[in-house]
């Protein structure tokens, strides 16, 4: 009888030690996961600091012979951007690309208008209330700016729901062009209400659509210089996006103090061309463009450093525009000496169906694309305690 007790009580307590070892074994390869995929002692130790040399043909590999793409020779010979007059360069662009004609269209309207980067506010008629500025004191650590459009409703309403919902340290805000577009549906009245309602809306007065996506960015940048400049990360992301925010969160405390200060980092892709396939999707024309894309981290998501902001819209000033915008920022990084950190834990072409499944998703920090019903249900199961994996 007593020997019977003593077997239970041992049995329990084995079976708690296994417990514990299992935990502590689970929590440890999930930290493992985390690690960043390059080495911190590596022997070509890049440049932590940016710098801005007067003449960027070197930065940006433009050292051989000069292709006669126009990208690459307007490249070499650019000073900085017009600000004023912005049209007249895509101007000067369409009569002097030969083939300008037969660009598919978009690429023809991205050219035409791409030196124009200027955009005002979209204010709601009537005034709406414009989205607060950050205080001093509680500049947040990592601003989760989300690339959305106007019509997106249900995309941005799971976000809120979901992983932008707030947690210490991070604050959410959208970006979007005019909810007027062309030939659409006009969304003013709605947007107005959501911006009044949630005071998370960012809209500039361009067009939205693909091949603006870089304004974005750049606005939001100058945005943040006057509204929030001390902000620590900036996430870049997509609305159809799903982030494990505390995952994040934690993998950039800890990260070394000198890949902090330059940080850019995502799903990294090295040696991406340009597509030639006319009529397919980022269709590049060789007279265009020559040469391989920079190291660029995916635009499904990626985090940058707040205090890059000003030097990337230097760097932005004086680089050539190119029609994406996950790209063009790689090329800011290039022209600034930083290169982009690759973290495993970033995925940003992810087969559906393994969205359907939470386990799978544990030890990540940001998937793309997910619908909004999946990370409403993903949101649901990450952390229930049903969850066996
Ligand atoms: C930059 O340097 C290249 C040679 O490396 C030269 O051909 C080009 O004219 C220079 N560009 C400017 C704007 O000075
Ligand atoms: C981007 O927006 C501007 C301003 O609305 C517009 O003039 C331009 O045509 C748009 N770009 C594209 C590629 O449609």
């Amino acid at each position: 009888m007593r020997c019977r007790k003593c077997q239970l009580c041992l049995l329990a307590l084995l079976t708690l030690l296994g417990l514990k070892v299992y935990i502590e074994w689970t929590s440890e390869s999930w930290l493992n996961k985390a690690e960043p995929r390059g080495t911190l002692l590596s022997s070509t130790t890049p440049n932590a600091e940016p710098t801005l040399p007067i003449n960027l043909s070197a930065r940006l590999g433009q050292t051989g012979p000069l292709p006669f793409a126009y990208w690459n020779q307007q490249q070499r010979n650019l000073g900085v951007l017009p600000s004023t007059d912005c049209r007249t360069w895509g101007t000067v662009a369409a009569s002097e690309i030969l083939d300008f004609f037969l660009y598919p269209q978009d690429l023809q309207r991205f050219l035409l208008s791409a030196a124009c980067r200027n955009f005002p506010l979209w204010q709601p008629a009537g005034g709406g209330s414009p989205v607060a500025s950050c205080s001093e004191k509680d500049a947040p650590y990592l601003l989760l700016a989300v690339k959305s459009e106007p019509g997106h409703f249900a995309a941005r309403q799971a976000v809120r729901e979901t992983w932008g919902s707030a947690a210490a340290g991070t604050r959410l805000l959208f970006l979007l062009g005019s909810p007027l577009g062309i030939g659409g549906p006009d969304l003013r009245s709605l947007v107005t209400w959501e911006s009044q309602h949630y005071g998370d809306l960012l809209l500039w007065d361009f067009l939205d659509v693909p091949y603006n996506q870089t304004l974005k960015d750049l606005l939001l940048l100058t945005w943040l210089g006057h509204h929030c400049p001390n902000v620590n990360f900036i996430l870049q992301v997509q609305d159809d996006a799903f982030v494990h925010i505390p995952a994040l969160m934690e993998h950039l405390q800890t990260l070394p103090p000198t890949w902090a200060r330059s940080l850019y980092l995502g799903e990294v892709f090295t040696q991406a061309k340009p597509l030639r396939k006319p009529g397919e999707p980022f269709y590049v024309p060789k007279t265009f463009f020559e040469g391989d894309y920079p190291a660029y981290a995916s635009g499904g998501g990626y985090v940058i450093s707040g205090r890059l902001a000003p030097w990337l819209l230097q760097a932005a000033a004086r680089v050539v525009p190119f029609p994406f915008d996950d790209v063009y920022t790689g090329f800011c990084f290039r022209a600034l000496g930083l290169v982009p950190r690759a973290h495993p834990g970033f995925f940003t072409a992810w087969p559906e169906d393994l969205t359907k499944d939470p386990c799978t998703m544990r030890g990540l920090l940001l998937v793309h694309p997910v619908s909004p019903q999946d990370t409403i249900r993903l949101w649901k199961h990450l952390w229930g305690p049903e969850l066996q994996c």
